[in-house]
Order: structure tokens, then sequence, then C-alpha cells
């Protein structure tokens, strides 16, 4: 089968089409035949190793996963002999942010992985293109144990984190507060937001409201200056390390002292995050 591979860190001319061994569905695996897939931003970073220190982690001075893509869309080719939740012939998407390999024509994924029958009114390029932004979200969202009629600030409204958050928070009967430039207000409100700061023309710390959540989608702010806008137990959740990587240690921290605290998942690739 044909994959996109890459067998170096560099920019995105390190990865060139070639044949690789076509997997075949091992009893508990599902063969997926991809029918669309997309190049997102972790895909990006694992290529360029981008930052360094993502080597401890995915190979010292070559990578370990030479096939990227981790969301993906297609149709079921073959089901490995224990299999009783997928047939041949199922539309089928999910995520493989572990593993990745979605880069190729075939994608073999373990039947309780991250992967779900598509709803009938998707597109795959639609369905593929709507996991991993959302696993993220999700994750947070969880995380927060959020209840209807919060109000929430999501920050970076627009990328795949924020544009899943703003539409999982509406789901769940927050009041979404979003922040986003000037040429995205219309999609964000389209989104469903029920309020918009274009941060070209706003510095939404500087905002007179308060909120029981503040959802950072971006990872340019920090708790130090979105504490302001939190209730006295307003939670601060943020998809990056913060500076000088303090949000993963201010989440030990701040749920200790009983006041606004920053909450840190770690999110675990699940079939039901998916579903
Ligand atoms: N925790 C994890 O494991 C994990 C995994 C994936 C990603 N991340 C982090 O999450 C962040 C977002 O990821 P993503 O995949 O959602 O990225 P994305 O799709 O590229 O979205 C980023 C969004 O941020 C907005 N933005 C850019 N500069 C901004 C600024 N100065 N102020 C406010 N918004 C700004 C852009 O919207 P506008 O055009 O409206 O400005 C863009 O839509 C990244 O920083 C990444 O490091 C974390």
């Amino acid at each position: 089968m044909k994959a996109a591979v890459h067998t170096s860190y560099g920019p995105p001319n390190v990865v060139r089409v070639a044949e690789v061994e076509k997997p075949a569905a091992k009893d508990n695996q599902v063969l997926v035949k991809v029918h669309a897939t997309t190049v997102n931003r972790t895909d990006s970073a694992l290529r360029a190793a981008k930052p360094f220190i993502n080597r401890f982690f995915t190979g010292l001075t070559r990578p370990r996963v030479t096939v990227l893509g981790n969301e993906f869309a297609g149709e079921v080719e073959a089901v490995g002999r224990g299999v009783t939740s997928f047939e041949v012939g199922d539309r089928v998407f999910g995520y493989n942010g572990t593993r990745f390999g979605a880069h190729a024509e075939y994608l073999a994924m373990p039947e309780d992985g991250s992967l779900a029958t598509m709803p009938a009114n998707l597109t795959f390029e639609e369905a593929a293109a709507s996991t991993e932004g959302s696993h993220y979200a999700l994750a947070m969202i969880r995380k927060a144990k959020l209840l209807s009629g919060q109000d929430v600030l999501v920050y970076g409204a627009t990328g795949a984190i924020g544009s899943a958050a703003v539409q999982l928070l509406k789901h769940l009967g927050a009041k979404v507060t979003a922040v986003c430039d000037s040429e995205h207000v219309e999609l964000v409100r389209g989104l469903g937001a029920d309020r918009v700061i274009d941060y070209t023309a706003e510095d939404f710390t500087k905002d007179t409201q308060t909120y029981d959540v503040v959802l950072d989608a971006v990872g340019k702010s920090s708790f130090g200056r979105c504490k302001r806008l939190l209730k006295p137990r307003g939670i601060y959740l943020s998809s990056d390390l913060g500076p000088l990587s303090q949000n993963p240690i201010l989440a030990l921290i701040t749920p200790l002292l009983r006041g606004k605290k920053v909450l840190f998942p770690i999110p675990r690739d699940d079939q039901e995050m998916v579903r």
C-alpha cells in the first residue's frame, strides 16, 4: 500500500509517498481503508521534532513512528476473528493519538480503540477532521465537571481545540464567551458562542465579567493573567504547559488551597470520546 513516510525529522519535504507493507487485522483488530485524514498540529510538531523535548518521547535521533496521521475516517475492509462490534463495510472514524499511521491507505485499529461508526450525515472529510480537537477539548471539559448554566470563557476559540470546546460547552448548557481575532467573529458566533471578544480590539484579561471556567485552547495566557477573570472557586484550564511549564505544577498545588485553581488533565484515547 502507499503511505506518507518520514524517516528523519525536518520540514514538510522530509515526507515522501512510498510503498509499505499493508497491515493485516489481528484477532482483536479492525482494518480500515482510509478515505480521509488530516495533517494537524500534532503531526507537524512530531515531524519537525519541535519542541526538541519531543524527541525524548518520539525517538532521539530519528522518529520511531514513520507514518503520521492521527485522525481518520474510512471503511472497514476486514475484521479480526474476535471482533464483534464492527463489520466489513461499516463507515468508521476515529483518533489514533498514540500510534498514528493514518497517512496511509490502510490502518489497523484495535476494536476497543478510539473509533466509532460514523453518523450517516457526515462526509469522510468532516468526520476525520472532527476528532483530535474535540478529544482535547472534551478531556478539559470533563475535568472541570461543568454544570449547565455556568459561565465559561474560551480563548483561541477558532482552533481545532477551541472550536470543539465552544460547541461541546454549548451542548452542555454553558454560557460561552469566545475570544478570537476580528475575521473569525462570525464563525465563532455560528458555533454558538453567546458573546465574542475580538482580541485585536480588546484585552480579554481586562473583561469585567467573571467566569466559572477559563479555558485557554491556544496556550497563550497564564493562570496569573486570567486569575482576576475567575469567580472565587473558578477553574483555569489550558491546552499548553504555560510559561516555564507552570500549569502541571499549579495543578498539583492550587487545588489544595480551596480557591481559584488550575486543572491540567492528561487526555487518554478512549472509544467513548469518539462516540
Ligand atoms: N495538551 C496537548 O497534548 C495538546 C495537543 C494538541 C495541541 N495542544 C496545544 O493546544 C494549542 C492549540 O492547538 P490546536 O490544535 O487547537 O491549534 P490550531 O487549530 O492551530 O488553533 C490555534 C488557534 O489559535 C488562535 N490564535 C493564534 N494566535 C493567537 C493569539 N495570539 N491569541 C489568541 N488566539 C490565537 C488562532 O485563531 P485566530 O485566527 O482567531 O487567532 C488559531 O485558530 C497549541 O498551542 C498546542 O500547543 C496541546
